[in-house]
C-alpha cells in the first residue's frame, strides 16, 4: 500500500495523539506531534523569561529544533538538549495558547512540519494540519468527541478524585479552550472542507484507529 500522509485535527481531548500513536505503530509510520513543537517554543520562552511577542518570534527564528520518535511520545530537542519531559507541565499548558497564536511562530513551525512530513508515511496531529500544513494530505480526519466525554477522559488521566478538579470544572475549561482555538485569528481550528468527521464519544481508541485505517485502505483502493 502507498505510504500516505495522515492528518488528524480536532479539539483537545478528542484522543488525537493516542490514536495517531496507535496508527503509526500499526502502519510502521512516523508520528509527528505538532502540539509538542509549539510547547517546546513555549517552554524555551518561559525558561528565558521572554514575554514580548516580537522577542518570542526572534527566539523561535533562531531555535534549532529537532524531533525523534520515542517509546511513549515524540521526543523534542532544542539545540541538541532534550526537552520532552518539560512539555506537559501546567506552566507550559497555560502559556502555549498565546504562543501558538503568534502568526510568525506558526509560519516557522509549519515550515518545519512540512519538511518532516515530506517523505510520506507520517501521521500528524494538530489543529491546522489538513487546512494549512498539508492541504494535500492523502487522508484528513477531523476527530471530535462531546465536551462531556473529553472532560471525563481528562479527569481519568489526571487521576480521578486526586485531580482536585470536578468533571464539570474540566468541561467548562474545555468549552472555553474550544472557543479560543476556533475563534483565534491565526489558523483557527476549523475542519478542512475535505476532512472526514469522526465523533468518537462512543468509541474506544482502538476502534477509532481501526476506523481511520479503514479510511486509509479505501483511499489506497481508490487510487490503485
Ligand atoms: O495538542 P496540544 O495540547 O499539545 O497542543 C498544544 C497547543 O498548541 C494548543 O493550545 C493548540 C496548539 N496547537 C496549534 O495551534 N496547532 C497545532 N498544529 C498543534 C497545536
Amino acid at each position: 500500500m502507498k505510504r500516505v500522509s495522515i492528518a488528524i485535527d480536532g479539539p483537545a481531548g478528542a484522543g488525537k495523539s493516542s490514536v495517531a500513536k496507535i496508527l503509526a505503530r500499526r502502519m510502521g509510520y512516523t508520528y509527528l506531534d505538532t502540539g509538542a513543537m509549539y510547547r517546546a517554543v513555549t517552554w524555551e520562552s518561559l525558561r528565558r523569561g521572554i514575554t514580548e511577542e516580537k522577542d518570542i518570534v526572534d527566539m523561535a527564528e533562531h531555535l534549532s529544533m529537532t524531533v525523534a520518535p520515542g517509546e511513549e511520545r515524540m521526543r523534542v530537542f532544542l539545540g541538541g538538549e532534550e526537552v520532552t519531559d518539560h512539555l506537559r507541565t501546567a506552566e507550559v499548558s497555560a502559556a502555549v495558547s498565546r504562543v501558538s497564536a503568534i502568526p510568525e511562530v506558526r509560519t516557522i513551525m509549519v515550515a518545519l512540519q512540512r519538511k518532516l512530513a515530506a517523505e510520506g508515511g507520517t501521521v500528524l496531529d494538530g489543529r491546522d494540519i489538513g487546512t494549512v500544513v498539508l492541504p494535500n494530505a492523502d487522508v484528513k480526519i477531523f476527530l471530535t468527541a462531546s465536551p462531556r466525554t473529553r472532560a471525563l477522559r481528562r479527569y481519568k488521566e489526571l487521576g480521578g478524585e486526586k485531580a482536585g478538579l470536578s468533571v464539570d470544572e474540566i468541561e467548562e475549561d474545555i468549552r472555553k479552550r474550544d472557543l479560543l482555538d476556533s475563534t483565534r485569528a491565526a489558523s483557527p481550528l476549523v475542519p478542512a472542507a475535505d476532512a472526514v468527521h469522526l465523533d468518537n464519544s462512543e468509541m474506544t481508541l482502538e476502534e477509532t484507529a481501526e476506523a481511520i485505517m479503514k479510511i486509509c485502505r479505501e483511499k489506497a483502493g481508490d487510487e490503485a
